[in-house]
C-alpha cells in the first residue's frame, strides 16, 4: 500500500490496478563454500564477517531507502543470499527492527529467512524466531547423499531432514528446495524422491529444474562432456511428474517451480512476480520504487567489501538507480507474471506499456504450444514456453 500523498495520481499510475504490496528484499552475500552450479552473488572469505560493521551498513541502506520510498507499509521481508544463516540472529533482529523504525512493518509481515541445513546453522533456527522470522527457506536440493556430495553441498541428508524437522517445530511457515533433472538421475529416481520430500512439506515448496549457469564449475564440466544432463524430453517429463505429484498432494504449482497450499504461496516473490513495489539492500541486492516520476529500478554494488566502503562513504550502495521506460516496465512485467499459473492482465501490460501485445504473436505462440490462455483472457507460459521466456516476451512485446 502507497501513502495517499506519494500515490502517484491515475494517470500518472505507472503500476496497475492490483497493489500486490510492499517488500524488503535484504543480500547476506556470504557462504561457507561454493557450490559448483550457483551464480548467486555468493562469496566465500577465510576470515570472520565483521558483522557489526555490515549491521550498520544495512541500517543506512535502509535509512537512504526509506527516504526514496517514503511511508510504505512494509508487508514482506526476505533475507536472501548467500547464507544468510550465517548470521548472528542479533544481526538479523537488527536490520529487522531497522525496517520497522524506518516504514511501518505490518503486525503479520511475512518475514522469510534462506538457511543452509548444516546442524551449525539449525542451532541458530530458534535466535532467528525470536528475532521475528516467521518463514524459514531450507535449501535441502536433494534426499540422496551421493547427489548432495555432487552438487558440493556440505550437508547430509540427515541433517537437512532434521532442519526440516526444527524448522516445522519451530516456525509458523517453512518451505524448502530440491534441485531435480540432476547428472544421471531419472524420470522414476524424481519421483521416488519427491514424494518422500513431499511427506515433509508444510505450505510451501521450490522445486527447481537444474540450469547450468554462465561461470559456474558446471558450466565448464559440462562444456568438457562431464556431466550426463537429460535431455529436453526427459526435462519435461520430470516437469510433468513434479506437476502431477504436487497437485495430488495439494499444493499445485502458482508459479513455474513453485508450489503451495492455498494460501500458502510466498507473498514476498509474489511482490516481484506480480510487478509490485519492493527495495533491496545489501550487496547486489535489486529494487523496484515506485514514484511520481515513474518506475525506478535500483542496483547496488555486487562485491560485499566495496558495496560496504560505498555505503560507509556515501550513506548507500546504490550503483543504479534510473526510471524505467514504458516499455521495459511492459518488459519486466511480462518477463516476472508469464511465470505464474495465475498467468498475466493483457490491460496492465497495457497500462505499463502504452501498447497492445502483438495479437498475432500471442495467437502463433499459443497455437506452438509456448503460452497459453487462462481466465478472465490473461496468458501464461507454458512448460515448453517457460525455458525460453525472454524469446516469448521479445516475441509478444514487438
Ligand atoms: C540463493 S539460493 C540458496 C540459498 C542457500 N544458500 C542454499 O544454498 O540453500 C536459492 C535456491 O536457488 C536454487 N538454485 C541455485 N542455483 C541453481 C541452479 N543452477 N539450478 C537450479 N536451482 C538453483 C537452489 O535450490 C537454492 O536453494
Ligand atoms: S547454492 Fe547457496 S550455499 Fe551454495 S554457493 Fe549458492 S548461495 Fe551459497
Amino acid at each position: 500500500m502507497i501513502r495517499d500523498e506519494i500515490r502517484p495520481k491515475p494517470d500518472e499510475r505507472h503500476a496497475a490496478e492490483a497493489d500486490p504490496g510492499f517488500g524488503v528484499y535484504v543480500h547476506w552475500p556470504f557462504c561457507l563454500s561454493k557450490c559448483p552450479y550457483c551464480d548467486f552473488n555468493s562469496h566465500v572469505r577465510g576470515a570472520p564477517i565483521d558483522e557489526e560493521r555490515y549491521l550498520a551498513a544495512f541500517k543506512a541502506e535502509i535509512a537512504h531507502r526509506a527516504s526514496l520510498a517514503p511511508g510504505r507499509v512494509v508487508g514482506s521481508v526476505f533475507f536472501g543470499g548467500g547464507t544468510p544463516s550465517l548470521m548472528r540472529p542479533q544481526t538479523v533482529q537488527g536490520v529487522i527492527d531497522a525496517i520497522a523504525a524506518k516504514w511501518r512493518l505490518e503486525p503479520d509481515a511475512e518475514i522469510t529467512l534462506e538457511a543452509n541445513p548444516t546442524s551449525v546453522e539449525a542451532g541458530r533456527f530458534r535466535g532467528y524466531r525470536a528475532a521475528g522470522v516467521n518463514r524459514l527457506s531450507i535449501g535441502v536440493q536433494a534426499l540422496n547423499d551421493a547427489d548432495l556430495k555432487a552438487l558440493g553441498r556440505k550437508h547430509t541428508v540427515e541433517e537437512a531432514l532434521a532442519a526440516v524437522r526444527l524448522a516445522a517445530s519451530l516456525f509458523p511457515r517453512f518451505t524448502f528446495d530440491l534441485i531435480y533433472g540432476r547428472p544421471g538421475q531419472s524420470e522414476a529416481d524424481w519421483r521416488a524422491e519427491l514424494a518422500r520430500a513431499l511427506d515433509l512439506v508444510g505450505d510451501h515448496v521450490s522445486l527447481y529444474q537444474l540450469t547450468i549457469e554462465p561461470d559456474t564449475i558446471f558450466e565448464r564440466l559440462r562444456d568438457a562432456g562431464k556431466l550426463k544432463l537429460p535431455d529436453e524430453d526427459l526435462s519435461l517429463a520430470m516437469f510433468a511428474a513434479t506437476r502431477e505429484l504436487t497437485e495430488a498432494r495439494g499444493l499445485p504449482a502458482y508459479e513455474v517451480s513453485n508450489h503451495a497450499r492455498p494460501g500458502g504461496e510466498c507473498r514476498h516473490n509474489l511482490v516481484y512476480w506480480r510487478y509490485g513495489e519492493y527495495a533491496g539492500v545489501g550487496p547486489g541486492a535489486h529494487g523496484r520504487i515506485v514514484t511520481p516520476k515513474g518506475r525506478f529500478a535500483q542496483e547496488t554494488e555486487r562485491h560485499p567489501e566495496m558495496w560496504l566502503t560505498q555505503v560507509e562513504t556515501e550513506g548507500h550502495g546504490l550503483v543504479e538507480n534510473s526510471a524505467l521506460t514504458r516499455e521495459e516496465q511492459g518488459d519486466e512485467f511480462l518477463l516476472m507474471g508469464l511465470r505464474l499459473s495465475e498467468g498475466v492482465d493483457p490491460r496492465r501490460y497495457q497500462k505499463l506499456s502504452g501498447r497492445e501485445l502483438d495479437r498475432d504473436q500471442v495467437k502463433s505462440l499459443v497455437e506452438d504450444g509456448f503460452i497459453e490462455r487462462v481466465a478472465n483472457g490473461r496468458i501464461r507460459v507454458t512448460p515448453m514456453g517457460a525455458p525460453l521466456l525472454d524469446t516469448v516476451v521479445a516475441d509478444v512485446a514487438a
